[in-house]
């Protein structure tokens, strides 16, 4: 693609919240399209997706921003501008990635794209062989699954990840399989949750809402238990209930804030880690957030393991072992996204991934 072939306007119709806390609705504002700075790449979106993360940062603002705020951090698009010192991209590259979540995010009103300025290491090819909507339905949930599996995961393990319908749930049940997992438990709350799980690679799926999954996982495991648990669902019954199948020695991974603090407005008592330590098994959190948590730059260490993370993300992904599954396209005008996110939070939501077309155009 020519340098030209998508030239940067000056302001664009940004989406997010323009009050904290309490932002939903979330509402249009003009924005003047940023530079880039040293390490930096201005990427003109084509697409995006939909996370859990926009709403609550919306509704709780808990990254302290000053609004108005753009969301939207998953992004694939075409790189139209690059600061000093960004060595691996040229412009006209089609690429994908995370924006931080301490930044503007991705998402655009009116149709012909958006522009999100993201940091060298959270950007990376889109593979050849999907689309700009399907790369663009990675970023937060891939990297969150791959920086929770990737080092935890041994050839061979038996694994338990409830929430294989979900966003996250249901690339990290491919990405087991493809690190050599022997065998994929999973759980799932409807129907078309499990029938994901399932077809995503797991060998079992539960129903958590009706099965007896620890009586089942000890009739699996001969009483023994999983090696790892990745437990995505930030459901405080479910910390307990799972870090509880792990075998004594093993491992339980979890996103975010982790037991005791699934709700940022409150923090309980937790078990989990009691459990997990009288059986000596290791209690490993995930939290991608934290690297954006505050306004400092990140360290040479953070941007090595991220920038990893998302090559090899995205190598996993080149190779065919994992791809998302859509099961709505919606375009990125502030009313859908509005009703999708009003969806998602009321537990409703489509499952697998909700992409959002960003630039209609180059979305085709
Ligand atoms: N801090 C971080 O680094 C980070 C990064 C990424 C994600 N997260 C958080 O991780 C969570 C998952 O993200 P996501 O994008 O995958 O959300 P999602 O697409 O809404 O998926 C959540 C899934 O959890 C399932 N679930 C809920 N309770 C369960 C239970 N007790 N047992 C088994 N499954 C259960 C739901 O299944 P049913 O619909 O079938 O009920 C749903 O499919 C969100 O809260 C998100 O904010 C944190």
């Amino acid at each position: 693609m020519s340098d030209d072939a998508v030239a940067a306007a000056d302001h664009f119709r940004a989406i997010g919240y323009t009050r904290a806390p309490d932002g939903l609705p979330l509402e249009t504002f003009e924005r003047p399209v940023p530079k880039p700075q040293p390490g930096e790449l201005l990427v003109h979106v084509v697409s995006s997706s939909l996370n859990p993360l926009d709403y609550k940062l919306a509704e709780l603002n808990f990254l302290g921003r000053t609004p108005p705020v753009a969301l939207g951090f998953d992004f694939a698009g075409i790189v139209i501008a690059r600061g000093d010192a960004v060595t691996t991209f040229d412009i006209g590259d089609a690429v994908f990635g995370m924006v931080p979540s301490n930044r503007d995010g991705a998402w655009a009103s009116g149709g012909t794209g958006g522009y999100a300025l993201v940091p060298e290491c959270l950007v990376t090819s889109k593979p050849d062989g999907f689309s700009f909507v399907e790369a663009g339905a990675l970023g937060v949930c891939y990297l969150s699954a791959y920086l929770a599996l990737a080092d935890t995961l041994d050839a061979g393990a038996t694994v338990y990840i409830p929430g294989g319908g979900g966003g996250v749930g249901h690339l990290a049940i491919q990405l087991a399989k493809a690190l050599g997992a022997k065998r994929i438990i999973s759980s799932a709350g409807n129907v078309r949750s499990r029938a994901l799980a399932l077809s995503s690679g797991a060998d079992h799926v539960f129903d958590y809402r009706r099965d007896d999954i620890e009586g089942k996982i000890d009739r699996l495991t001969q009483a023994q238990g999983v090696d790892l648990v990745f437990d995505a669902t930030y459901s405080e019954d479910s910390f307990v209930a799972t870090s509880k199948l792990v075998r004594p020695g093993g491992r339980w991974v979890v996103l975010g804030v982790g037991p005791g603090k699934t709700s940022r407005r409150a923090e309980t008592e937790s078990p989990v880690a009691g459990i997990l330590a009288a059986k000596d098994a290791q209690l490993v959190n995930v939290n991608l957030l934290r690297y954006f948590s505050d306004s400092v730059p990140l360290d040479a260490k953070t941007k090595t393991l991220l920038s990893g993370a998302i090559r090899d993300a995205a190598a996993t992904a080149e190779a065919g072992v994992v791809r998302p599954h859509l099961s709505e396209i919606i375009p990125s005008e502030v009313g859908a996204i509005n009703a999708a996110l009003a969806e998602m939070r009321a537990g409703r939501k489509s499952v697998g991934k909700i992409a959002i077309v960003v630039d209609k155009e180059r979305a085709r």
